[in-house]
């Protein structure tokens, strides 16, 4: 539950706002992000770096993947974060909040023609390479543009990080960046390329992750390799990525941000004096940790029954969203926590199971969560930690309108992206344009 939450008169308060009349005002299901919250933790995370390895200015790009709208983006701009973005799409957001291009990351495994064009055009910061073939055409499109393109190499060094196999990044057999043993060669090339600046090599292991030892592994190797690479012509900083993990249940227990920022700067700074190279300006690039905790997702229950089991019952609540609004259960088989939110109850805990309204036995919001046995239709019930990764995950499927994406700030609600209607997923289908048979 974001920090803030509280219960008043039985209804759920997030950064001063009732949902109960959150709900009235905007319908069912909604996002609501606490830009309290959001702005608090892009302000700790930097200060719990720059704490750990005793630099100001440590670069903190908000990963735009996890949250991005235009407010969400001008939020991090204002606590003095820099945005990292993978798509053209997520590029255009950030330009057009106003983000400065110069303080805008370009990652992504394959970015198409268009998108590095746009970037260069744009004059974004830093492209994030990911192999040979994209860096010759980031050097192509900076050479037609008559720029010099700053660039970072993306490295995977290596890492089994423990957690879901789709959220890891850094092992062996995936898709991103180059492995440490294919980097000196490439380096060399990027080097030759004029219209090309290395500015420093960049890693990110995986996502959700609790255990710091493998953000330290990973930042003991890239730092033997940024010595090594930098032993010709310096490096000057050094990128390890995002990742850091947060609490979706009250069993989830992530070591705090100082914690595991402290753990990466002591790893930086033995292996930089085993190396005898100094501490090279370090960025990282968190999303979830930022704003996952900050938001949280309403729904209405629409209908309650008992399923009986060998040994007990459990009961089906279902809400009228789902996969659509969230697909982190049916992809990650990630677990969440679920409150009725609009009033008290003393009723006896009873096993329950919040499943969507899609047509998939697969489509659970929350897998198993004690909720108060009168659970009925009409309540409001409120999922937490859906900040990150649910409204940026979204989709349409079974032709659902996608919810809208709420701000709350001193108990006044703002809409930052309006709910979808079915006319806007009309607007597509071309088949509807045309006179249909009968109206010929
Ligand atoms: N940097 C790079 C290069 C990344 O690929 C990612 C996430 C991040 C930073 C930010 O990671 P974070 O700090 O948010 O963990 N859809 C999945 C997560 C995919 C993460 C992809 N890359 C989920 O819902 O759990």
């Amino acid at each position: 539950w974001p920090a803030g939450a509280e219960r008043v008169d039985g209804a759920v308060r997030i950064g001063g706002a009732d949902l109960r009349e959150v709900a009235q005002a905007h319908g069912t299901p909604f996002l609501l992000v606490d830009e309290a919250v959001a702005r608090d933790r892009a302000r700790r995370i930097r200060d719990a770096f720059e704490a750990a390895f005793d630099q100001r200015g440590v670069d903190v790009y908000y990963a735009g993947k996890a949250l991005l709208t235009a407010d969400v983006a001008r939020w991090m701009r204002a606590e003095g974060l820099r945005i990292d973005v993978c798509t053209g799409g997520e590029l255009t957001i950030a330009l057009r909040a106003g983000v400065e291009p110069e303080a805008i990351g370009f990652h992504g495994n394959n970015k198409g023609f268009a998108e590095i064009e746009a970037g260069v055009a744009a004059g974004v910061g830093t492209f994030v390479l990911d192999s040979a073939i994209e860096a010759e055409r980031v050097a192509a499109a900076a050479e037609r543009a008559g720029r010099v393109q700053r660039v970072r190499l993306r490295i995977s060094v290596g890492v089994h990080a423990s957690t879901h196999e789709f959220l890891a990044t850094s092992h062996e057999d995936q898709k991103f960046g180059v492995s440490v043993g294919e980097a000196p060669a490439l380096v060399a090339r990027i080097r030759e390329l004029p219209s090309l600046e290395l500015v420093g090599l960049h890693t990110h292991i995986g996502s959700q992750i609790f255990d710091a030892s493998g953000f330290a592994e990973s930042a003991r190797r890239m730092l033997a390799l940024h010595a090594e690479l930098g032993a010709d012509a310096p490096l000057p900083e050094l990128n390890l990525g995002g990742g850091f993990g947060i609490a979706y249940t009250g069993t989830d227990r992530p070591e705090p941000i100082e914690q595991i920022a402290q753990s990466l700067a002591d790893a930086v700074r033995a292996a930089a004096d085993e190396l005898g190279v100094p501490v090279p300006r370090i960025a990282i690039e968190p999303g979830r940790w930022i704003v996952g905790p900050a938001g949280i997702t309403a729904y209405t229950v629409g209908t309650v029954k008992p399923v009986h089991l060998d040994g007990g019952v459990r009961t089906y609540v279902s809400v009228d969203g789902g996969m659509g609004d969230n697909p982190r259960p049916a992809l990650y088989g990630a677990h969440y926590s679920a409150r009725i939110a609009d009033r008290a109850s003393d009723a006896a805990p009873a096993l329950a199971r919040v499943a969507g309204h899609h047509c998939e036995s697969g489509d659970i919001v929350v897998d198993s969560e004690w909720l108060p046995a009168d659970v009925a239709p009409g309540d409001l019930l409120a999922v937490a930690a859906t900040g990150a990764y649910c409204h940026s995950l979204a989709s349409n499927y079974n032709a659902t309108p996608r919810p809208p994406v709420l701000a709350v700030r001193d108990g006044a609600v703002r809409v930052l992206v309006r709910r979808e209607s079915i006319d806007d997923l009309l607007a597509r289908d071309a088949g509807l344009d045309a006179a249909t048979p009968g109206d010929a």
